[in-house]
């Protein structure tokens, strides 16, 4: 099973109801939500009050992806504004652990997210809690920038160790996903897509989203 999940950062601010409303209609699976602080990412983006408002807009789960530091300090507010799943990026948690079992003990799923420079055996000592991990194609902060190949080889291993340790985490991948390497990355051993310009710059968003899906 892929799960898509077209990310908003890409989409029409100004038709947003009308975004919500085609990803409703669409088969993507999740709203991925970017929010951005301008200290861990270079970039500005969005926070919980427009989050609550699209939760308003969609029944389908919302998963956050926080590039923000001391996440620690936001969980609950996320979780009200109608997160379903938050990550936070392994950059900035002192307290992986802590950060992750306050995010689950709220009712959502956890995910860590890994920028391209972090190493996937970081992870070893905590995938056992983790529902997603998002690895990153892509330094964050921006959309539409290109896919770094090396991600294939860390989605590998991190596939192999989930694998060996019969866990359920799911390989989330985001920034730089396309029609074209869909296949590739899906292949490599990833369970969901996150796709911002590719799903909102095309002519027909919904058809793409298909596309996506049933790309093998
Ligand atoms: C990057 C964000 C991504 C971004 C993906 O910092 O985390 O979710 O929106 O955008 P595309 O698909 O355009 O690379
Ligand atoms: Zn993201």
């Amino acid at each position: 099973m892929v799960f898509i999940a077209p990310s908003l950062l890409a989409c029409n601010f100004l038709k947003l109801e009308e975004e919500c409303k085609m990803l409703n209609e669409s088969e993507a699976d999740w709203f991925h939500l970017d929010v951005m602080d301008g200290r861990f990412v270079p970039n500005i983006s969005f926070g919980m009050s427009i989050i609550q408002q699209i939760r308003t807009a969609t029944k389908k789960p919302c998963d956050v992806h926080l590039m923000i530091e001391e996440p620690e300090k936001y969980t609950e507010a996320f979780r009200k504004a109608g997160a379903d799943s938050l990550s936070v990026h392994i950059e900035v948690c002192r307290h992986l652990h802590r950060n992750i079992q306050q995010i689950k003990s709220l009712g959502m799923k956890a995910g860590v997210a890994v920028n391209p420079h972090s190493p996937v055996d970081l992870l070893s000592d905590i995938l056992q809690d983790i529902d997603i991990v998002l690895l990153m194609s892509v330094n964050p902060g921006f959309g539409g920038q290109e896919f770094i190949p090396h991600t294939y080889q860390k989605i590998r291993s991190l596939k192999k160790m989930i694998h060996e340790r019969g866990l359920k985490t799911l390989i989330s991948i985001d920034g730089g996903v396309t029609l074209e390497n869909a296949a590739g990355i899906l292949h490599a051993g990833a369970d969901v897509l996150v796709a911002g310009s590719t799903v909102f710059q095309s002519p027909d968003p919904k058809a793409t989203i298909k596309q996506l899906k049933y790309t093998d």
